[in-house]
Formats: C-alpha cells, sequence, structure tokens
C-alpha cells in the first residue's frame, strides 16, 4: 500500500456475463457500505454488450465501470472496434488497455498499447494499462527489464495520477492459482514506480495508483494488498462472484 493513495479494486470479467449476471453488480454494490466507499473505489470493467446496463443499475453507488479494451481511433470504417468515446457514453470511467490476452491473442504491442491509452484519455476515461512478463521471461531473469519496457512503451507522455493506472499482472499468474512471492512483487512495483518517475516525473509517478493483478483471492488478498506500492488490485475470475470481490475490497482497504 501507499499510504496517500486511496486504492482501487477493479473487476475485469473478461467475456464472462449476461443480462442475468447484473445481478452480481447489483450485489456487490449492497455490499459496498459507507466504511467500504470511504476506504477503498471499486470499479467493474464488463463485456461491452452490458456496460450501458451494468452503468444504470450501479448509479448512486459509486462503483465505477470501464471497458475491457478500447480502440486506438475515434470513429469509422473499423467494423466490431468500440471507441474510449462509445465507453464513455455508455457511462465508463476507465478503460483497461493491453491486457496480457490482448497482447497475446491479438498480436497488441506497446505502441499499439500506448495508442489506446492515449485514445483513453482523449476521450476522459481514465486507461488502467497492462504490463507483466511471460514464466519463460521471469525464469530467464529478464522480468524486470520487460515490464520496464512495457511501461517505457506504453504509457502515454503527460500522464498524472488522475490519469492514469498501471497494472502489473504477471502472465503466468492470471487463472492459474499461482501468484509471484510478496518480495517479487515489492521489487516489481517499486521498479515500475521508478520507471514512471523517469517517464513523468517523480510528482506525478508518485500518485499513480499501481494495481496487482494475478489469481487475487480473498485468501491472498491482504498479504497482496500490504506489499509496498501496490495500491489495488486487478481481479478476473474472484470478480464474477460478489461474495469473493467484496472480500478482496475489505482486504485492500
Ligand atoms: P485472474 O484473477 O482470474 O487470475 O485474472 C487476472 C486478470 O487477468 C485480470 O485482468
Amino acid at each position: 500500500m501507499t499510504r496517500s493513495i486511496k486504492p482501487l479494486v477493479a473487476g475485469n470479467w473478461k467475456m464472462n456475463g449476461l443480462r442475468a449476471e447484473l445481478a452480481i453488480a447489483a450485489e456487490v454494490a449492497r455490499g459496498y457500505g459507507a466504511e467500504l466507499r470511504h476506504a477503498v473505489d471499486l470499479a467493474i470493467c464488463p463485456p461491452a454488450t452490458l456496460h450501458f446496463a451494468m452503468t444504470a443499475a450501479l448509479i448512486g453507488s459509486r462503483i465505477a465501470t470501464g471497458g475491457q479494451d478500447c480502440s486506438a481511433q475515434s470513429s469509422g470504417a473499423f467494423t466490431g472496434e468500440i471507441s474510449a468515446g462509445m465507453l464513455s457514453d455508455a457511462g465508463a470511467t476507465y478503460a483497461i488497455v493491453g491486457h496480457s490476452e490482448r497482447r497475446t491473442l491479438h498480436g497488441e504491442t506497446n505502441a499499439t498499447v500506448k495508442a489506446k491509452a492515449e485514445a483513453a484519455q482523449k476521450a476522459l476515461l481514465v486507461p488502467i494499462v497492462c504490463v507483466g512478463e511471460t514464466q519463460a521471461e521471469r525464469e530467464a531473469g529478464k522480468a524486470l527489464a520487460v515490464v520496464k519496457k512495457q511501461i517505457r512503451g506504453s504509457v502515454p507522455e503527460g500522464s498524472t495520477a488522475a490519469t492514469l493506472v498501471v497494472a502489473y499482472e504477471p502472465v503466468w499468474a492470471i487463472g492459474t492459482g499461482l501468484t509471484p512471492t510478496a518480495a517479487d512483487v515489492a521489487e516489481m512495483h517499486a521498479a515500475i514506480r521508478a520507471e514512471l518517475g523517469k517517464a513523468l516525473g517523480k510528482a506525478a509517478a508518485s500518485g499513480v495508483r499501481l494495481l496487482y493483478g494475478g489469481s487475487v483471492k480473498p485468501s491472498n488478498a491482504a498479504e497482496l494488498m500490504n506489499v509496498a506500492h501496490v495500491d489495488g488490485a486487478l481481479v478476473g475470475g474472484a470478480s464474477l462472484k460478489a461474495e469473493d470481490f467484496l472480500a478482496i475490497a475489505k482486504a485492500c482497504a
């Protein structure tokens, strides 16, 4: 945790959720009482088809919503794409960009991710820029170098604490039940903070929320959130259960 930063717990539903699952968001809202609201910010990133309805369902709850990706373009002949402005129009506050599943399955490079983050900022969304090494890169001792390069290549110049969130998600920890040690997370988050300092200036970098993601569960959240420079979590599977998502939020608070 960074004492001066209010933590953010964001749920990434990925390609899960039909209208019936809006009930999960409503249940999270019911459990997000005054004390928890004071201590931790919450966001849910549903599939695009649910975005507008979810934002409507969450009115008054102070739970934000976010897209899971956005186009680098603002409009035009880009079949199947969703612009940052469209997400904003549907009520979004955030847009995840550069998730490892996008980088791997859709060939997104650091330059692509940066362009998407810039498009998000232009539409007044806060990009949650994801970075993280593969298992092979960690085993080769390259994790720090890979992530620093992703930060340099993916984060828009001029970003501030108010316009940027970064999520460290080791690829090998996503959906596997595996997590890095607290010491490894501490080392990586300190390195990310330092790299952001070089790119954005120390003052801006010191306030940017750095989330940890990858197999965050109620059982490991407190330990992970206690690590220096961990200012919240990006939660996949566990965000689809209201009880688990709220338990993680409480561990963060
Ligand atoms: P899991 O929490 O299911 O490991 O997913 C993490 C993730 O990819 C969030 O973006």
